[in-house]
């Protein structure tokens, strides 16, 4: 395509006398990360050549070869036979580049009316909407997985932890379904994220606009986009809804690490909660004895990059002047991987929960053991009229007392209770039993079956709102 009057080759050289130093194309070139938005690309352009001609801005014959060309571009590149270009630059000059290559004349009047400032706002903007749904989908079968856990152990007790010391005893559906509502939050946050990308912003050519009348509202309609945005300058510098499905990904990913860590713990010997599948599970080259939860560890280790591919955009964000700079143009390597991260996570954590094996005689063992009735027995002091605090150091006591004798509350007798405080009666072996413990905290929000059943319930109706 090399015009022998020109002294640069590229589409936009016209103006300069020299070619680009090598190292400066390679450098600033985006096709290696940006190709990925090549769908998106055509899509869009498909919509702004369509209006061309709707509005006579080209001819109708202009258009329809245009939209003919990048129909055949897109299923080339669909079916990979496409070679994208370095010297081209960016996907939007390889598109328009071959499109010219195959139609002639017609491909160069595509860009009337468009800059890539708008036309890379268009595509990032497509493509977080789509891979917000993406999100969303992969994290509703993370939650249904968590959901089908929390059914099956609605009465399988463990202990409950603050400080990571035992505090009181929950179930392990009450503790799954705290995962399920984060991750229901997650899902709001993507749907949000979906809704701040859901602007066109095509039409605010470089970042002043364009004298051709285009039709606006039209290329936001054949696009599938809700609204169109409503400042020209605003519309090219803006990254917010990157920045927003980042901070989606990242909190999603700091609640994926939560759960990870614990995964880790309770497979260690000294907890025994659970057993990972050895298909997600790997061996130490040296000590044969070792499984370690390296799923796990990676999803908890790979927060922090997600972490950083926030952080690295805000950082690159906060200097620039309006409109559109270079800088921007650093927003997708990170974005990518911290959809991709995020993806794969979120993939390799439903496998391993729902393959992983729970010891819950073990883990209803170590709630019975560690004094997590203890509140119970202050509150059943507290029930037959000794004041709670009072009810609290008595039972401070028995603890104490329990503690240097190895055993529990209950395995006092009924005198030996009664030595510190009269208060007690035989029906307090059945109020500090573990069963009842959890069934007593059945208020909206409690551990007892019920309740973790009406939040089952609730959760399924708030799945089933995403699609
Ligand atoms: N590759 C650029 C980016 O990702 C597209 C916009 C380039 N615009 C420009 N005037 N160089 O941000």
């Amino acid at each position: 395509m090399r015009n022998e009057n020109r002294a640069s080759a590229k589409l936009w050289g016209g103006g300069f006398d020299r070619e680009t130093d090598a190292w400066m194309d390679d450098f600033h070139a985006s096709i290696r990360f940006d190709r990925r938005l090549y769908r998106q690309d055509i899509q869009g352009s498909i919509a702004h050549a369509t209006m061309l001609g709707e509005q006579g801005i080209i001819s109708a014959a202009d258009a329809r070869a245009i939209v003919d060309g990048l129909r055949g571009i897109l299923s080339d590149a669909d079916a990979g036979r496409i070679a994208w270009r370095v010297d081209a630059e960016d996907i939007h000059m390889n598109i328009e580049a071959l499109l010219t290559e195959r139609i002639g004349e017609a491909g160069k009047r595509l860009h009337t009316g468009r800059s890539r400032n708008d036309q890379i706002a268009l595509d990032t903007r497509m493509y977080v909407k789509d891979a917000c749904g993406s999100s969303i989908s992969r994290l509703k079968t993370l939650a249904e997985t968590m959901l089908s856990i929390a059914r099956r152990h609605t009465e399988s007790i463990m202990p409950g932890y603050t400080h990571l010391q035992r505090a009181q005893p929950v179930t392990l559906a009450h503790h799954m379904m705290a995962y399920v509502e984060m991750v229901l939050r997650d899902m709001e946050r993507f749907a949000r994220a979906r809704d701040a990308a859901d602007v066109s912003p095509l039409g605010s050519g470089a970042l002043a606009g364009t004298t051709y009348p285009l039709d606006r509202a039209r290329v936001a309609e054949l696009l599938g986009f809700s609204r169109i945005s409503a400042n020209s300058l605003d519309a090219v510098s803006d990254r917010d809804y990157v920045l927003d499905t980042m901070y989606a990904c990242s909190v999603c990913m700091m609640h994926l690490s939560r759960l990870c860590e614990e995964l880790a713990l309770w497979s260690s010997l000294e907890f025994r909660f659970i057993t990972i599948s050895d298909a997600y599970a790997t061996g130490s080259s040296m000590m044969p004895q070792k499984k370690n939860p390296d799923a796990a560890e990676l999803i908890r280790g790979k927060t922090g990059r997600v972490y950083g591919g926030l952080l690295s955009l805000l950082v690159t964000m906060k200097g620039l002047p309006l409109a559109y700079n270079k800088d921007m143009q650093e927003d997708k390597e990170p974005l990518f991987d911290a959809l991709d991260t995020l993806d794969n996570c979120a993939r390799i954590l439903e496998r391993m929960l729902a393959t992983a094996a729970f010891h819950t005689q073990r883990m209803a063992r170590r709630a019975s053991d560690g004094f997590t009735n203890a509140t119970d027995a202050a509150d059943y002091l507290a029930g037959k009229g000794m004041p709670f605090r009072e009810a609290h150091e008595v039972v401070g006591g028995i603890v104490r007392a329990c503690a240097s004798r190895e055993c529990g509350i209950t395995d006092l007798t009924l005198d030996e209770l009664r030595e510190f405080s009269q208060l007690f009666d035989e029906d307090a072996y059945e109020a500090l039993s573990m069963k009842s413990c959890v069934a007593r905290r059945n208020l909206p929000g409690g551990p007892a079956a019920e309740s973790v059943e009406a939040a089952m319930l609730e959760a399924v109706k708030r799945l089933a709102e995403f699609c």
